[in-house]
């Protein structure tokens, strides 16, 4: 029989490929986003390929509204819930804290109680991250690493994987967190650095901007493609019991490593046209992330197909051909 899933934040870049890949497996898929000013071509874009499948459904909902989410979880009874909605950027959280935990945290917690309360044997996911680690530098970090968090982002992060536990433990529901390392695509948010990177590289090549301003270039991250990463995801859901997993690539780079490779492949100089701006440095920066996923490896089967030099190719090749 099919399944049905729940995909909060579907018009993303995580949602939209774990979108893919469940309709690619027959399950009947309900996507939720919220309604905005920006109109729906531009807020879809990441779905627009399968917006006319008949097994996708899409549902308006804020998260941080819990009456929206039990209706949909009434409505649907689904057979599984990806909680993937979130204010996703962590220099934003410095800037909307109140707001930032609202959407990370309770958003979690009104899934987990839908649930309890009205399908208690759907499968939940937690999109839990690796800015738990926060500024410890113990690498590699994997389920045993002391949590540090140093930005309103992971703390509410924090929380909500705690709350995912309790529920697990408490009333054995099958929750399970996905503690994942920085993920990327051509899918990528366009203020997130790596997408800044590819997109500034395609567009100064084509002639179109000369100039590329970004922040802390010292930064440390475990670099994977976002496709890779949702399949973990599902498999995670596939298992007999519910438990926590880190999905990661297993090697790190920093910002400048990333920068370098993108422009030299260009052919560009970052010289040229890179200028450090204070305005992109963060009141508190997560110095170095670097993932152990030996578990996932051994008890998923899960292994990433793309590599960090794979996934820039791809994110600056789809970028020229979006600006040329
Ligand atoms: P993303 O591209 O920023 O997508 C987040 C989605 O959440 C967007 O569709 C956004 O829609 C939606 N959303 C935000 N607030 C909402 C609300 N109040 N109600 C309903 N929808 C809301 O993020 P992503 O990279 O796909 O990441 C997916 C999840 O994994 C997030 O929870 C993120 O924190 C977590 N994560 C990501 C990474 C990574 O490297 N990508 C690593 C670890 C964990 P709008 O357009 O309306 O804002
Ligand atoms: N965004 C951004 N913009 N970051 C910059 C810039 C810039 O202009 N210049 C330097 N950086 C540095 C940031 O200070 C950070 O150290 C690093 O680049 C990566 O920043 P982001 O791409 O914004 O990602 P992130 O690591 O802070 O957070 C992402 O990964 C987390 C998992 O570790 C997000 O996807 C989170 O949602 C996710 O949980």
């Amino acid at each position: 029989m099919n399944k049905t899933a729940i995909i909060t934040g579907i018009t993303g870049q995580d949602g939209s490929y774990l979108a893919d890949l469940l309709l690619e497996k027959g399950y009947t898929v309900i996507g939720t986003m919220r309604r905005t000013v920006s109109d729906f071509e531009d807020k879809t874009k990441n779905i627009s390929h399968i917006l006319d499948s008949s097994n996708l459904i899409l549902e308006e909902v804020d998260i941080t509204d819990s009456s929206s989410i039990y209706q949909v979880v009434n409505k649907y009874q689904p057979d599984e819930y990806y909680n993937l909605a979130a204010q996703s950027h962590v220099g934003t959280s410095f800037k909307t804290p109140v707001s930032t935990t609202d959407i990370n945290l309770m958003g979690c917690l009104y899934a987990l109680e839908a649930i309890r309360l009205q399908k208690p044997d759907c499968k939940f996911y937690q999109a839990s991250t690796s800015e738990m680690f926060g500024d410890n530098t113990v690498c590699p970090q994997g389920l045993g690493t002391h949590f540090s968090p140093v930005s309103p982002y992971a703390c509410a992060k924090l929380a909500a994987h705690h709350m995912v536990g309790t529920y697990r433990k408490s009333y054995n529901i099958f929750a399970s967190s996905g503690i994942l390392f920085n993920h990327e695509s051509p899918r990528r948010g366009e203020n997130f650095v790596t997408r800044k990177i590819t997109k500034a590289a395609a567009r100064i090549k084509l002639g179109l901007q000369k100039e590329l301003r970004l922040g802390n270039l010292e930064a440390q991250r475990d670099w994977g493609h976002a496709k890779d990463y949702v399949k973990g995801m599902w498999l995670m859901l596939q298992q007999d019991k519910a438990d926590d997993y880190v999905l990661a690539t297993g090697k790190t780079n920093s910002v400048q490593d990333f920068l370098d490779y993108v422009f030299d492949f260009a052919g560009l100089n970052p010289k040229d046209h890179v200028v450090i701006d204070p305005k992109f440095y963060r009141p508190c920066e997560v110095p170095k992330l670097w993932g152990d996923p030996s578990k996932a490896n051994r008890k998923l089967g899960w292994y990433p197909e793309y590599d960090f030099k794979r996934l820039a190719i791809e994110m600056y090749e789809e970028d020229v051909r979006q600006a040329t």
